[in-house]
């Protein structure tokens, strides 16, 4: 059920994640995306589920991209450009947002037309507070990417609050669902930005989708 890298793809994942990272560009309407540059792996969910959080924790970098106490925080798909050889896009939260009906509106359209078309999408990380599991929120991303044939892996957050056997239950239902739709990937992640569970597993999978360093 949870993915286990090997040593090898785990050594990948810390090399590559101890590489520069930067900011490429911020799109807060589809006429502003950047050029498709290296794979590109998307962070979506829900609003407050902890995106911003995890590309932070994930890179090392308290900064990166910004978190907030309230939801509604990410306002623009932020692309991130890490070593040259992947792409990490930070997408603002879909299913509620603490903004005006119209703007929660348009954000969740800017997303969902970016997860439709973007050429370099190798695969979106569909992160999911564990305290919660799927919502029907989510269920409409799926149904969505699945559609279009974009590949997707489901991604626990904030797993420090709360106890393994919970953690074990709530990875059990959302991998039961997973599986009925068709493009998503077999093995989830369990993680937390507080505690660091699961980053190393994270970079590893990621990792993979590191296009070869040009020498
Ligand atoms: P939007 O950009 O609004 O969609 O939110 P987001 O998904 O980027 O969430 P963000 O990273 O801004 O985090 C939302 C809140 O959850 C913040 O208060 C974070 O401190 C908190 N949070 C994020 N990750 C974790 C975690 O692993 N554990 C705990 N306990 N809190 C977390
Ligand atoms: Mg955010």
């Amino acid at each position: 059920m949870f993915a286990e890298p090997s040593a090898k793809a785990l050594e990948d994942g810390r090399l590559l994640f101890a590489k520069e990272c930067t900011f490429i560009a911020g799109a807060a309407s589809l006429d502003a995306l950047p050029a498709s540059g290296p794979n590109e792996i998307a962070f979506a969910g829900r609003s407050n589920v902890g995106k911003s959080s995890l590309l932070n924790a994930l890179t090392g970098r308290n900064r990166l991209a910004r978190v907030s106490q309230s939801p509604g925080r990410t306002r623009q798909i932020n692309f991130f450009e890490l070593d040259g050889r992947l792409t990490l896009a930070d997408l603002p939260g879909y299913g509620f947002a603490r903004a005006s009906k119209k703007e929660s509106t348009q954000w969740n359209a800017l997303v969902f037309d970016y997860l439709r078309g973007r050429p370099s999408l190798r695969r979106v990380m569909l992160l999911i507070d564990s305290r919660r599991g799927l919502m029907p929120a989510d269920m409409k991303v799926m149904a969505l990417l699945d559609k279009a044939a974009v590949s997707y892996q489901l991604v626990l957050t904030k797993t420090d609050k709360l106890t393994e056997q919970a953690l074990n239950t709530v990875a059990a239902e959302s991998m039961r669902d997973a599986v009925r739709h068709g493009a998503a990937h077999p093995e989830l992640l369990a993680t937390s930005s507080q505690t660091g569970q699961g980053i190393e597993e994270l970079r590893a999978v990621l990792s993979a989708f590191a296009e070869t360093a040009k020498s």
